[in-house]
């Protein structure tokens, strides 16, 4: 799997602000996190083949123009908790789908510590001092999360978020890893203003969310078996694969092991030749938000009704998710329904291959390309090329395994 994505950009940003060098192995080499390296090169950071030079808490530079976050959200995002709390402003930008997205969910928290911080066009920092404040959002984000932690690493008192249903914590683990005062309590986490963060050395894991796709083809096309070596686990990540088991699947863990705090195994899954349906509700959505694109395939192809449900946030996407994935199984055959917050989907239904469209998101892509595995004939996918943002490879793998 490539390395994962939401760690990779953690690793970019956090080990950028250390006190020295940082060593990563398996970083993302996807577009979303090349974005990122980008940013923190134009901030003054140098970084080369897994090296992060970190120029400190206070060694950040103003850019020479506006960042390019390109097409990622989380780049966006954290860079702007980061940004609010650096003497000088900065503006973020990106493409069509990211500057359609929504970023006052991140410019309200970090005004409330203080900060300078507008959107649309999103431009924060140059006024401080921030302070600590207790953030409860109403959608979990960890991206939102982890922008307000960012700004508190600056802040003057603990800054803390209580969230809904509790996102990843790659951010949490990475500052533990790197000597910050972070305490957990359930959903609430909170830090404490950092005087130096220490360099990390740590080897990416694989992203879950990549392997994702082989786990609903493998699961679902008759003889497979597939071994998916070195995979993060990491609770606030695997619901999915608790899903898949539900309802029927065997995904075996070995070899579990522990990476800087992030919890690493191989997976290994085979065909399984009877299904039940799933269900779906608010929190388990926002637990496998990414996984829910190539569920609803899944779902295409369980005996009976499957209702996924709570999960409003695939409509502000890098696409529109519930609507594109909709569109392109139906044109495939499969019986889905979308509702406002999600699908209702029945199977199995037999699925054609046909031409679709990926409306250049990456997870639609390949959702659609497993879809296309499944179907009989010819499935051609728009804009395929869009996969290169989390997963390079993706489609010579997919013709490896056929
Ligand atoms: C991410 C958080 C999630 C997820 C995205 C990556 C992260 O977004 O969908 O792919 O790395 O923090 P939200 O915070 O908007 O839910």
């Amino acid at each position: 799997m490539p390395g994962d994505k939401s760690i990779s950009h953690r690793a970019l940003i956090l080990g950028s602000i250390a006190d020295g060098d940082s060593n990563f192995r398996g970083l993302s080499t996807g577009a979303d996190v090349k974005s990122t390296a980008a940013c923190m090169t134009a901030l003054g950071v140098e970084m080369e083949d897994g090296v992060v030079h970190g120029a400190g808490l206070h060694g950040l530079r103003r850019a020479a123009g506006a960042l390019d976050c390109g097409n990622s959200g989380t780049t966006m995002r954290l860079l702007a908790g980061l940004l609010s709390a650096q003497p000088f402003a900065s503006e973020l930008r990106g493409d069509e789908s990211l500057t359609a997205r929504p970023m006052d969910r991140v410019v309200t928290p970090l005004r409330e510590m203080g900060a300078d911080a507008q959107w649309p066009p999103l431009i924060v920092g140059g006024r401080l001092p921030l302070h600590g404040i207790e953030l409860r959002p109403a959608v979990p984000s960890a991206q939102v999360k982890s922008a307000v932690l960012l700004a508190g690493l600056f802040a003057e008192g603990a800054t803390a978020v209580v969230e809904p249903v509790a996102t990843r914590n790659h951010t949490e683990l990475m500052l533990t890893a790197m000597g910050a005062e972070v305490s957990i309590d359930g959903r609430r986490v909170e830090v404490q203003r950092v005087d130096h963060l220490a360099p990390i050395d740590m080897e990416v894991p694989g992203d879950l969310s990549s392997a994702s796709f082989w786990l609903v083809a493998s699961g679902l096309v008759r003889g497979s078996r597939v071994r998916i070596p070195n995979v993060s686990i990491n609770p606030t990540r695997s619901a999915f694969i608790d899903l898949l088991r539900i309802s029927g699947m065997t995904i075996d863990v070995d070899g579990a092991r522990s990476i800087n705090g992030e919890p690493v195994a191989d997976l290994l899954v085979g065909y399984a030749a009877e299904l039940r349906p799933v269900s779906v509700d608010g929190t388990m959505a926002a637990e496998m938000i990414d996984e829910l694109p190539v569920l609803a395939v899944a779902a295409s192809q369980l005996a009976g009704t499957s209702r996924i449900t709570g999960a409003a946030e695939l409509r502000v996407k890098e696409s529109d998710r519930i609507t594109a994935m909709a569109d392109g199984l139906s044109a495939m055959g499969a019986d889905i329904t979308a509702v406002d917050d999600g699908w209702v989907v029945k199977g199995p239904r037999h699925l054609e291959g046909a031409r679709v469209r990926s409306h250049r998101d990456h997870r639609i892509a390949m959702a659609l390309a497993v879809a296309g595995l499944l179907a009989d004939g010819t499935t051609e996918i728009e804009d395929a090329e869009c996969v290169e943002i989390s997963y390079p490879g993706f489609f010579d793998q997919l013709e490896s395994l056929c």
